[in-house]
């Protein structure tokens, strides 16, 4: 399946190595909370390098719908006046989520416990995916959802009057999950309990606390506990938000592979949460070094020094998934390049991501002539120590992360990749070619 107007896109080896310095699009996790919260703080939240990828302006359109102000003020800066907690209205149409899995299931949770109706759709990869895993545990509110066969969207919601807090143990490692149901406690009376077993991207703790509200976490033998107290006042506050970790990956794996290379990527935010691909990277060899490292808006940022190196396989530990769920499909074609075999273990929430990324990175390699294998939630790729075949037509499945992951293969390929369509890569890297092509001479990017 692809986008009705489908944008191949083709790389080939640079003449010339990667150099430079460059910022990536703000974080994309960061961007959607940062207008979910301004809407239901009292007051103007100002935000500053917000993502204007697809996604996020799903949420600002679907944030305006349920009666916030939204404004885009600037390049990156926008405005939200909130309506309060619990203040917002039911919207006058279907909301459409587009491909964004974070704006559906977080917005679900915060609807859950406003007495409104609504309907809420997305696009073909958004409407494969299980809601199940956030309707279930928003129900004990009182909400009540209506979905399509397998739980899947469209479905249709309508919030709890009176809603209840809830308690309840993650059964996957989710922060999208997490999220919801720490959403849907705002607008509850005492206190709503999560439980992780694995700790996921923190991103909604760290913010409700920006915003006023009062949330402890206490890693126990049960796991970790995040607590939040409800109903809070929450005022808005300014959010700076960083560069993105998962989008700073393709220029930072692109530099390692390319020969002679040297990369800087500003900016970027290395919340621990979210740095797994990095710490295994550097568990391959790889020549990284972080620069210039502070606080900004509450989160750890610094710049990336990437420098090509001669990778070694590793073997990647399961309990690592949660802080680099996103980065597999690059960190694959890192893994391609590499001498020997990478194991990447405990993959199995790959399955259902904007595609079954399992599936389409495994195709992405075996495409491009690297051998893999898919063994149980397991993903083995064998590398070449050297130059990668390439050559291949990539089946990007609308999925962003594939496209550009097949994009950067191609960079360090012997013959050009094709991503089938990059129209995706918009939803959280908007001007992604134009940038790698500001890297290296004569714009290996580029339609084929
Ligand atoms: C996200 C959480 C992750 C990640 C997604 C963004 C978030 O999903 O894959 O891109 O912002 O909370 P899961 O929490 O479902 O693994």
């Amino acid at each position: 399946m692809s986008h009705p107007d489908p944008r191949p896109l083709r790389a080939s080896a640079p003449s010339a190595p990667l150099a430079g310095r460059l910022g990536v699009p703000g974080d994309k996790s960061i961007s959607h909370r940062a207008l979910m919260f301004g809407a239901v703080a009292v007051g103007t939240t100002e935000i500053t390098g917000l993502l204007e990828g697809e996604d996020v302006l799903r949420t600002a359109a679907a944030m305006r719908a349920l009666g916030a102000t939204v404004d885009n003020t600037g390049p990156g800066a926008w405005r939200v006046s909130g309506r309060g907690v619990g203040g917002l209205v039911e919207p006058a149409d279907v909301l459409d989520m587009g491909n964004s899995g974070t704006a559906a299931r977080l917005l679900l949770g915060l609807i859950s416990g406003h007495p409104l109706f609504a309907v809420m759709t997305g696009d073909a990869s958004l409407r494969r995916r299980p809601m199940k895993r956030v309707t279930d545990p928003l129900s004990a509110t009182g909400a009540q959802f209506w979905t399509r066969e397998g739980g899947r969207l469209p479905l249709a919601v309508r919030g709890a009057a009176d809603p209840l807090p809830i308690d309840y143990v993650l059964p996957v490692a989710s922060a999208q999950v997490k999220s919801a149901c720490l959403l849907a406690g705002l607008c509850a009376p005492g206190t709503t309990r999560v439980v992780e077993k694995e700790p996921t991207r923190d991103h909604t703790e760290n913010m409700l606390r920006h915003f006023g509200a009062t949330v402890s976490v206490e890693d126990t033998a049960e796991g970790r506990v995040i607590r939040l107290e409800g109903q809070p006042e929450l005022v808005a506050a300014p959010v700076l938000v960083p560069g993105d970790p998962s989008s700073a990956a393709f220029p930072v794996v692109a530099a390692l592979l390319v020969p002679g290379s040297r990369v800087v990527v500003e900016n970027v935010g290395l919340n621990p949460l979210r740095t797994g691909l990095f710490t295994t990277l550097r568990e391959m060899g790889a020549a990284l070094r972080i620069e210039n490292e502070r606080i900004a808006g509450g989160e750890p940022v610094g710049d990336i020094v990437a420098e090509y190196t001669e990778l070694s396989g590793v073997t990647v530990p399961p309990h690592r998934a949660p802080s680099m769920i996103d980065e597999y499909p690059v960190l694959a074609v890192a893994a391609a390049a590499a001498r020997g075999v990478t194991r990447m273990k405990g993959l199995a929430e790959l399955r259902v991501k904007e595609s079954d990324r399992l599936a389409a990175t495994a195709a992405l390699l075996a495409v491009n002539g690297i051998k893999a294998e898919i063994e149980g939630d397991d993903l083995i790729v064998h590398g070449t120590g050297g130059a990668i075949p390439g050559g291949g037509t990539v089946e990007t499945h609308m999925d962003h992360r594939i496209a550009m992951s097949a994009l950067v293969m191609g960079l360090a390929a012997r013959s050009p990749v094709t991503a089938d369509d990059a129209a995706f890569i918009d939803t959280s890297f908007p001007g992604f070619a134009t940038l790698m092509n500001g890297l290296t001479a004569g714009a290996p990017l580029a339609a084929p």
